[in-house]
């Protein structure tokens, strides 16, 4: 077999087979395939798609290029959610001490994404002295004992994705419905567990923008699961805006222990009580959305949930007390008010935009080098259609160095509009594939 002609193949716009997929996979990781052929046959399917069998092989061949998991040591079924990114997503960290109050076993495995706002990951860090790095028996015991824990990917996890994705992003690749779905469902399929709750995220703050190419890629990604025998669901929800008010990592996990609390209704946790329902559905814990939602109502009411939350952070390590008082979290020096310059209504929230002023304040990773400050970051004061008036406070800036603060300050306001009428108002869930 020869890599030119499976690049001709794909430039003619022909479907690959399955061993031609595997060969571009293995040569590809074995280093025998150079970078500048696999640039070009990504570039051939990008132009030209693949149909899902391939992408399902696609996949199937990248979990095959290392480690996979074993969680036979956690009883039960193991259901892992994941989200494709958006910003200011806090929702794992209330979904997953949510279900495991009703019974579910999370045993999750995150990244620690490069952009506007850390992942999981950096917002579990910011609570003092939590470590997520555990081996992998100690991580299958807590799930066991108090149902769930988070930790960061150990071994050598699907190094196709690694490779291919540092390629992807170098050579404007990255935004393709089988390349995305390939890459995440590889990396899910990898961890371990067996079923898969996804959110995909649509609109300004999202991979898809239009929320058919998100039905699009979640029902991609839901065939590829089934396929491989994990039940997996999705759901399409908004990205127009932040979810929540907080942008930024301690200011999140504050905001998660404050929805734990019982406060904050509202999209965020709109979104999270919906995740957390097919959480449990999928995982045989509810027969349907009224049973489930009344099982997450009672584990919340009931302070059970919050006191899991409280038993992990404590296992890996943490300061339990922070569920009591968010206070002990980290604290930025200045607190900064941003307002409004004219009357109106918010009509758009470029939220990329949003997490990179975040980012700017040292909330996220421009490199994989840089170093997050926890404690700094946004607290969003107003939603897309709301009524505001000249100097009315749009987000608080929490800060510790002033250094990007000016650019900051004007990325966001410009990417906050205000127009002379209310928009049309967003949904939150546009679509839920099973
Ligand atoms: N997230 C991933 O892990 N991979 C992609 O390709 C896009 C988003
Ligand atoms: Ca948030």
């Amino acid at each position: 077999m020869h890599i030119t002609d499976i690049i001709h193949k794909k430039r003619s716009g022909k479907v690959l087979s399955k061993e031609e997929i595997d060969f571009f996979i293995n040569g590809y990781v074995d280093g025998s395939i150079p970078d500048y052929q696999v640039s070009a046959l990504l570039m051939a399917i990008w132009f030209n798609g693949m149909n899902a069998q391939e992408t399902t092989d696609l996949t199937l061949s990248m979990v095959a290029s290392g480690d996979t998991v074993d969680l036979s040591g956690i009883s039960g079924i193991k259901v892992d959610k994941h989200s494709t990114g958006g910003v200011a997503d806090t929702t794992t960290l209330v979904a997953a001490p949510l279900v495991a109050a009703c019974g579910g076993r999370v045993a999750k495995m995150s990244g620690r994404g490069l952009g506007h706002t850390g992942g999981t990951l950096d917002k579990l860090e910011s609570i003092p002295g939590l470590s997520i790095e555990q081996p992998m028996d100690v991580f299958q015991k807590f799930v066991n004992t108090i149902g769930v824990s988070v930790i960061g990917q150990t071994g050598n996890l699907v190094p196709a994705d690694k490779k291919l994705y540092a390629l992807r992003d170098v050579t404007e690749t990255v935004d393709n419905l089988s390349l995305i779905a390939a890459s995440i469902m590889s990396k899910k399929i990898a961890s371990g567990a067996d079923a898969i709750v996804l959110d995909v995220k649509t609109g300004s703050g999202a991979f898809m923008k239009t929320v058919d190419d998100s039905i699009a890629l979640a029902k991609a990604m839901v065939d590829i699961g089934n396929l491989a025998g994990r039940r997996t669901v999705a759901l399409v929800t908004d990205m127009n805006q932040p979810l929540g008010n907080a942008v930024g990592n301690a200011l999140e996990v504050q905001e998660a222990i404050e929805i734990l609390q019982g406060g904050h209704p509202g999209d965020l946790r709109d979104v999270i009580f919906a995740l957390s329902s097919w959480m449990l559905m999928v995982s045989d814990l509810a027969e349907n959305e009224d049973e489930a939602m009344e099982k997450l109502e009672k584990s919340l009411s009931s302070g059970a949930a919050l006191k899991v939350f409280s038993e992990m952070i404590k296992a890996q390590g943490g300061d339990p007390l922070v569920c009591e008082d968010t206070g002990r979290l980290a604290k930025a020096k200045n607190l900064i008010s941003v307002k409004a310059d004219k009357n109106g209504w918010i009509t758009e929230m470029e939220n990329a935009e949003i997490g990179l002023s975040a980012m700017l304040l040292g909330a996220g990773r421009q490199t994989k080098e840089d170093v997050i400050d926890p404690a700094v970051g946004l607290w969003m004061k107003k939603r897309l259609g709301d009524e505001v008036k000249a100097g009315d406070e749009l987000a608080v800036f929490h800060v510790n160095d002033d250094k990007n603060l000016e650019e900051a300050v004007n990325r966001f306001k410009a990417a906050v509009k205000i127009g002379s009428s209310k928009a049309e108002e967003k949904k939150l869930i546009y679509k839920i594939v099973e």
